[in-house]
């Protein structure tokens, strides 16, 4: 595998974007590319800018998980200033990101297990976490954190090994970091402006909702739902039709699949 200095040098000759991974920080190692990120936002950093790890030894997951991120993960983080009212698709903006530059660099069709993980063959291939930092009506900043299982064995995972794959293990072959994390900036930031101009992006979004038309229970903290899982809002909220046919709108939560 190649050294963290030559998959640095590799993205930034590659990345062709206006200004996501523009200002680039990119670490051999650490704790969470997170922390790094909220730590540079806190200091003022520019609209765009992105961290990556190597390799991380406290990756963190949504709803307080841990997230394994060895070398063949990638682990980046990408701070962003967008309006309040935008927010909220910053869920869709990662995850269709993520769907489009798998295609492209890989040639795979990866599905959306709402809200934001990434599955191939209904294994976890990617996740997102995001995080942001609001003041009265004011987002000061939001952080999009994606981490991508890209060459590594899952199987020498037993903690993930049943859930999750990676990009080698589906393809037979290492995947380059730097083209990669290159086409997944450039997704972002393209499918990031898409939004600002008020494009449809949730149209696209759902044709790759794996969990629309199933059965689901969805657990947003001591709340349990259980239902049919209808459509999706423009806001990436999920539509439940519950057994006694009422609707109900979800804007978090955690999705186990009952039935196809
Ligand atoms: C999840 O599926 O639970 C979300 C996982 C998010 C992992 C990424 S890796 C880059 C960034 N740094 C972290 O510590 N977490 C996110």
């Amino acid at each position: 595998m190649s050294d963290y200095q030559d998959i640095e040098s590799a993205l930034r000759g590659q990345l062709n974007t206006k200004f996501v991974g523009q200002r680039l920080h990119y670490f051999p190692s650490l704790t969470s590319t997170m922390e790094a990120a909220r730590e540079l936002a806190r200091e003022g950093a520019a609209n765009g800018t992105v961290v990556i790890a190597d390799k991380q030894t406290a990756g963190r997951g949504r709803l307080s998980r841990v997230w394994l991120s060895p070398e063949g993960n990638l682990a980046i983080s990408i701070i962003l200033k967008p309006s309040l009212n935008s927010l909220p698709q910053l869920t869709m903006i990662a995850s269709l990101a993520v769907v489009r530059a798998l295609r492209k660099v890989t040639g795979l069709e990866a599905q959306i297990k709402w809200p934001n993980d990434i599955l191939i063959k209904g294994k976890k291939v990617c996740g997102i976490l995001i995080e942001s930092e609001v003041k009265s009506d004011r987002v000061n900043f939001a952080i999009i954190g994606i981490g991508v299982n890209i060459n590594l064995n899952p199987s020498a995972f037993p903690e993930i090994s049943a859930i999750a794959t990676s990009l080698s293990s589906e393809l037979g072959r290492e995947i380059s970091k730097a083209e990669l994390a290159s086409a997944l900036l450039s997704e972002l930031e393209q499918i990031y402006l898409e939004a600002q101009a008020e494009a449809p992006i949730y149209r696209e979004w759902q044709k790759h909702m794996e969990t629309l038309g199933k059965w689901i229970q969805v657990k947003t903290g001591e709340s349990v739902e259980e239902g049919k899982a209808e459509t999706v809002t423009e806001n990436g909220n999920l539509i439940l039709r519950r057994t006694d046919g009422s609707l109900t709108e979800i804007l978090a939560g955690d999705v186990t699949i009952i039935k196809n």
